[in-house]
């Protein structure tokens, strides 16, 4: 058994034996299509309806998720993996509570992380379970060796793809390679989409539909569809305002579709998605006041 076979066990058996944060890696065969987008708006969705989210910049070396936010975070996961500091230290304060470890700008030694690393990043990553219930890892695209090896490590996955024709071959691709890997434990895991950049519903069908099939004849892989989000021009004034579409546009279509694919992974019905906690029993409490008046 090799150290990477033996880290692996080690996951399992913790996963097994006590409260572990659920790792959801989001990912795609083909660049750009929105990752980083859904990424980090999914955590501010989720972080709303009550859930603690780190998110975890696994697109190495390039800054994504930090740039997103606008911020500077002050350590980042070389620091962890490089320079002996543990895991929470290099966790930065996210808008609407949510949690960001960044994956560093332009440092080469990350880009070229080994799998026995990203193993261990993994299991540490489940170890965070006093600080987050959720990890969202957005990783790059395609297959790159340290993109499958997360996507292989965690037991959700999330796929995102347009209606570009190279989306579908490219996620098609990329689930192809996964399932030769040794290591890709089918049963364990699961694969959901989301269709971004739609003009319609029915398009996102479609899109399903098409991936859906092939992947289920050729490699006996179910992919769940959690939702379409329509093309929006708010989410690249959200870019250029470094501010998640969530919080700049709270009401866009973007915001909305990402609120309703949070609620089902999190299998929450969607009419108590908004106001939970606190605010909802403030406001019930405010209407209470005003009806008796
Ligand atoms: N629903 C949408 N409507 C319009 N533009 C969108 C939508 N989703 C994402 N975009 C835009 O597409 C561009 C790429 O998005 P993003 O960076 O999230 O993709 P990515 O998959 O993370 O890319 P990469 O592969 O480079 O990491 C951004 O300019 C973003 O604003
Ligand atoms: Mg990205």
């Amino acid at each position: 058994m090799d150290q990477a076979d033996q880290l692996r066990k080690l996951v399992n058996k913790q996963k097994k034996v006590r409260k572990v944060s659920r790792v959801i890696t989001v990912t795609s065969g083909k660049g750009g299509v929105g990752k980083s987008t859904l990424t980090v708006n999914l955590a501010i969705q989720m972080s709303r309806m009550g859930k603690r989210v780190i998110i975890l910049d696994a697109d190495f070396g390039l800054a994504n998720i930090e740039v997103m936010l606008g911020i500077r975070p002050t350590y980042n996961l070389a620091d962890l993996m490089f320079r002996g500091r543990d895991l929470k230290e290099i966790i930065t304060e996210g808008p609407e509570g949510i949690g960001f470890i960044s994956g560093g700008s332009g440092i080469q030694e990350l880009s070229r992380l080994t799998r026995d690393q990203v193993i261990y990043l993994v299991q540490k990553l489940y170890e965070l379970d006093e600080l987050a219930d959720i990890i969202l890892v957005d990783t790059g695209a395609g297959i790159a060796d340290s993109v499958l090896e997360f996507v292989s490590a965690s037991n959700e996955v999330l796929i995102v793809a347009t209606p570009e024709p190279t989306s579908i071959t490219d996620a098609y691709a990329l689930l192809k390679t996964l399932n030769r890997k040794s290591d890709y434990a089918r049963e364990s895991t699961s694969i959901k989409m989301v269709a971004n950049r739609i003009n319609d519903e029915e398009e996102g069908l479609t899109l399903h539909s098409k991936l859906g099939v092939v992947v289920e004849k050729f490699l006996n892989i179910k992919i769940e569809y959690l939702g379409g989000i329509h093309q929006d021009v708010n989410c690249q004034k959200a870019i250029m305002r470094q501010e998640p579409v969530t919080i700049g546009y709270p009401t866009s279509s973007t915001s909305r579709e990402i609120n309703a694919i949070a609620a089902k992974l999190l299998d929450i019905p969607i009419e108590q998605k908004e106001g939970k906690g606190i605010a909802q029993l403030f406001n019930r409490w405010m209407k209470n006041i005003y009806k008796k008046k």
